[in-house]
């Protein structure tokens, strides 16, 4: 592993615009540098990279990070070798953690041999998997097995001479060693990419309440990175540039055995942003194939707002209610059929997100107008005009209805012009001095601001890279305030936002006598320290 000091030496004497400079032609503007965007195609420079932050920002697409960042999405690469390439750009030499913290995976291949001989052994759990239709050959494949009593593992993992440490590490033990995570389960072996064993699955088979036990994360596992099946599936995804989704275990390896293998599962987790790296080098048409049940539903409608808005092609595919793959593969229903009827997933999105609604009644139309408006208010500008077009077909409404909002979005997005410049100037302020955030984060919260309260928020959450908060903190010609400026600013936000409480109150018949006067009262005292200027007595300097 590479050392954490080391990355950060390595940050501070990179500078970004090098490193972006030797990628994409920027020009000067302001303080800031532009160019045109190497994630997404455009003729006109919307890409710009702040030297003074360190950070890039592309308002067309979104993207945005700091040089790592950068080189990781354009060059495809993990963080450790992002980080590799860029102490090579600049001839810096890392620094390493020492050989003594060397983890031996392989540990995992000897458990692993030790759960599939265990398999042949216990006959109800091969009759169980015999039962689910599974031929031997799909098990030897898979490399199934069975996880016995603890007592058993743990002679084994002693005559076998196995480190402790490192089972607790690799996660076969819990996180105190004192029982393994698998007992008395059929074991699921997960593989990297490349086919090395990182971690396991297990699933009962005498009606556990927990159905399955995946290991939790690790230092080679990351379960929201990983997909199951893949070391198998690769090539035929490459070969027919298709993938299938599903949720679990028993569905890749049932899929697989009808000769279905490009299928894959996310791991009981839904699909994350952080699967898309691994898809988009593979960049294949996807098939979404969950459970035709509730959960599986959401999750589809979940996955597929997620690879829609990234430009993957492909659909969701649905079963007979509450079937899963597994089991139209047992059930012998024709898989070519099913796989054919892909709904497109724009489709799918605007089909499921309004079906939650009546649209014959006028208010839950709106709402439901609403909805979709504020998901294309997440795409990217290309694909706004499509679905936009294809949402207002289905709601039968006229498209300007959803376009005119679409396009006023736009603008907001090309350097808004609806910027309330005191609200800006308090959140880049806030942005760059996040050590006074403690203090003003009592007194100010977002629903105190009309325009900006989304960015406040995201400030005030450290989600520094939220293109709305670039957006703003990005602008020349939003000033960064001094202390008693910034005072004065959110003295004018504070001040009318109080008088109104006050009168709220007054008028409010559901607040009684004491209670009102209780209220009031406190309510008047913030108002005279905010007029004093007492309520940001907590910080003393910028
Ligand atoms: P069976 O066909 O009954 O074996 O299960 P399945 O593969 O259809 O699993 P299901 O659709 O219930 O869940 C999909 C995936 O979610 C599984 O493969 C597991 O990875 C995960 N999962 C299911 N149940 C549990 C559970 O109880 N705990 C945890 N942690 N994960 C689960
Ligand atoms: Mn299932």
């Amino acid at each position: 592993m590479i050392k954490q000091e080391s990355i950060q030496n390595l940050k501070s004497i990179i500078d970004i615009t090098d490193v972006i400079g030797n990628y994409v032609q920027l020009k000067k503007q302001g303080s800031n540098f532009s160019g045109l965007c190497p994630f997404h195609s455009e003729k006109t420079p919307s890409f710009i990279v702040s030297p003074a932050k360190q950070i890039y920002h592309c308002f067309g697409c979104g993207a945005s990070g700091d040089a790592i960042k950068f080189i990781m999405e354009i060059e495809k690469l993990s963080y450790p070798e992002a980080i590799e390439k860029l102490a090579g750009m600049f001839n810096f030499k890392l620094e390493y953690t020492s050989k003594n913290s060397f983890l031996n995976i392989d540990l995992l291949d000897k458990v692993n041999s030790f759960y599939e001989s265990k398999l042949f052994i216990k006959k109800e759990a091969l009759e169980y998997l015999k039962n689910r239709g599974l031929f031997e050959s799909t098990i030897e494949k898979f490399a199934l097995g069975y996880a016995p009593s603890s007592n058993e593992q743990f002679k084994f993992f002693k005559d076998a001479h196995l480190n402790f440490e490192d089972l607790k590490k690799l996660g076969v033990l819990n996180e105190t060693g004192e029982y393994p995570r698998l007992i008395e389960r059929i074991t699921f072996p997960i593989f990297s990419q490349n086919g090395k064993i990182i971690a396991f699955g297990g699933r009962t088979i005498s009606n556990h309440p927990a159905k399955y036990i995946n290991f939790t994360n690790t230092s080679i596992f990351n379960k929201s990175k990983t997909f199951y099946g893949l070391n198998f599936a690769r090539e035929h995804i490459l070969r027919s540039k298709e993938i299938i989704i599903v949720e679990g275990y028993m569905d890749v390896i049932m899929l697989h055995q009808a000769g279905i293998e490009n299928a894959v599962a996310t791991l009981g987790t839904a699909l994350t942003g952080e699967h898309l790296p691994i898809l988009k080098k593979l960049n294949p048409k996807v098939t979404v194939a969950y459970d035709s049940d509730n959960a599986g539903i959401n999750a589809a409608l979940k996955a597929s707002k997620l690879l829609y808005k990234e430009y993957f092609e492909g659909g969701v595919v649905l079963f007979n209610e509450g079937e899963d793959p597994a089991d139209a593969v047992k059930n012998g229903e024709n898989l070519d059929n099913i796989f054919k009827e892909k709904i497109p997933f724009s489709n799918f999105i605007i089909n499921f997100t309004l079906k939650k609604y009546n649209l014959k009644n006028p208010i839950e139309k709106k709402d439901a107008l609403n909805e979709i408006k504020s998901y294309i208010a997440t795409l990217p500008d290309i694909l706004k005009e499509d679905f936009a077009n294809k949402a207002a077909q289905y709601l039968q409404t006229s498209p300007a209805l959803l376009k005119t909002r679409v396009s006023m979005q736009n603008q907001n997005i090309n350097l808004n012009k609806k910027t309330d410049i005191a609200e800006a100037g308090i959140i880049k302020t806030l942005y760059e001095n996040p050590q006074i955030m403690n203090s003003v984060v009592e007194y100010l919260s977002p629903e105190m601001f009309k325009t900006h309260s989304n960015e406040l928020s995201a400030v005030y959450a450290e989600n520094f890279e939220d293109s709305r908060l670039l957006e703003i903190v990005l602008r020349d010609d939003i000033k960064t305030l001094d202390l008693a400026s910034l005072k004065n600013q959110i003295r004018k936000i504070l001040i009318p936002y109080y008088q109104n409480k006050i009168l709220q109150i007054r008028l409010d018949p559901k607040i009684n006598g004491d209670k009102k006067i209780h209220l009031l009262k406190d309510m008047n005292l913030k108002l005279q320290k905010i007029k004093k200027g007492e309520f940001v007595e907590g910080i003393s300097s910028i």
